[in-house]
């Protein structure tokens, strides 16, 4: 063999390894999150990538690059335009050497980006009109509830999907998480309140439900979110010497206490536990 061509060979064999490393390195960086090797999770399996573009680099970078809305009950892929053709390229190896020999397992449908949590799920992020100290909670069913640790008090129920998984994901948790199904209850901010109680904190049971506990004026209250039926259930257990208020709207109703127009007022006996109950329509 010619010198000259050994050389070649040798700087081409060269060059396509560090493409492999590279694509390995980059698929890792980039797409593991959302693929698997031999299962769809987020997003489809490479033997499935594989199979679809087994013989289609040119197609791989366009999907890659500007990705559609193809299959149902997924996320929208997000764009990798930024990767650049070939580095795509690189990954398109990678995926189809780590799919060689491999089969098809059943999906993993548990998929807490694609899917809303329908197990207690909490959340501390940065909600609209929430703020900085948002606590987000999925309940079991299809409610979920937004807990204002700035207030300590309840500010936002929505029914439907808990949140937009993939700006949590893109910001790794500090994005502002936008609350997806259909808001049914909401209260705006009020900064007098802010200046009157204390975030203690939450507590998580066995079955993941989270209780919030916060002080106001004095007294130390427990609050637990459950679905009862179509509402929402503020389960509540107040320890205090003075009697206790809450300013209620007129969808809320109480198990205990004295109302007067939008006042309840509990004594410390009734206070210890009642419960706050939210229609919804
Ligand atoms: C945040 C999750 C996520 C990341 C990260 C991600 N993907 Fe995807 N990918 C998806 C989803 C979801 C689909 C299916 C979309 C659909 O069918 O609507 C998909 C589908 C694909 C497909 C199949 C296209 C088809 O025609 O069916 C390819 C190829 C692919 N992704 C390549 C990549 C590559 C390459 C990377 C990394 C550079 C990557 N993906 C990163 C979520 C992701």
């Amino acid at each position: 063999m010619p010198r000259r061509l050994v050389t070649l060979l040798l700087l081409l064999g060269a060059a396509s390894a560090t493409a492999a490393e590279d694509g390995a390195l980059l698929y890792a960086q980039n797409c593991a999150a959302c693929h698997l090797p031999d299962q769809m999770v987020v997003g489809p399996s490479l033997v499935e990538i594989s199979k679809l573009y087994g013989k289609k680099p040119k197609e791989f970078v366009r999907w890659a690059v500007k990705p559609q809305k193809k299959r149902l009950g997924v996320i929208e892929m997000p764009s990798m335009a930024h990767l650049g053709e070939a580095k795509l390229l690189a990954i398109r190896e990678h995926m189809l050497a780590a799919a060689v020999g491999l089969k098809e397992k059943p999906a993993i449908t548990k998929d807490p980006l694609a899917r809303p949590a329908r197990r207690p799920e909490v959340r501390r992020i940065f909600m609209p009109n929430v703020g900085p100290a948002a606590i987000a909670v999925a309940l079991p069913g299809d409610l979920n509830v937004c807990f204002d640790a700035g207030d300590c008090r309840l500010r936002t129920v929505w029914r439907g999907d808990f949140l937009d998984g993939w700006a949590y994901y893109k910001g790794a948790g500090k994005a502002t998480a936008t609350p997806l199904g259909k808001v049914l209850w909401s209260l705006p901010a009020d900064e007098s309140l802010q200046k009157r109680v204390k975030f203690l904190g939450y507590e998580v049971d066995a079955a993941g439900l989270p209780t919030f506990e916060y002080e106001r004026d004095g007294a130390r209250f427990r609050e637990t979110f459950v679905a009862e039926g179509r509402d929402l259930v503020r389960r509540l257990e107040v320890v205090a010497t003075e009697p206790v208020t809450f300013e209620l709207d007129r969808a809320t109703s109480a198990s205990a206490g004295t109302r007067r127009e939008s006042t309840l007022t509990l004594t410390p006996a009734e206070a210890k536990a009642f419960a706050l109950t939210v229609r919804l329509p």
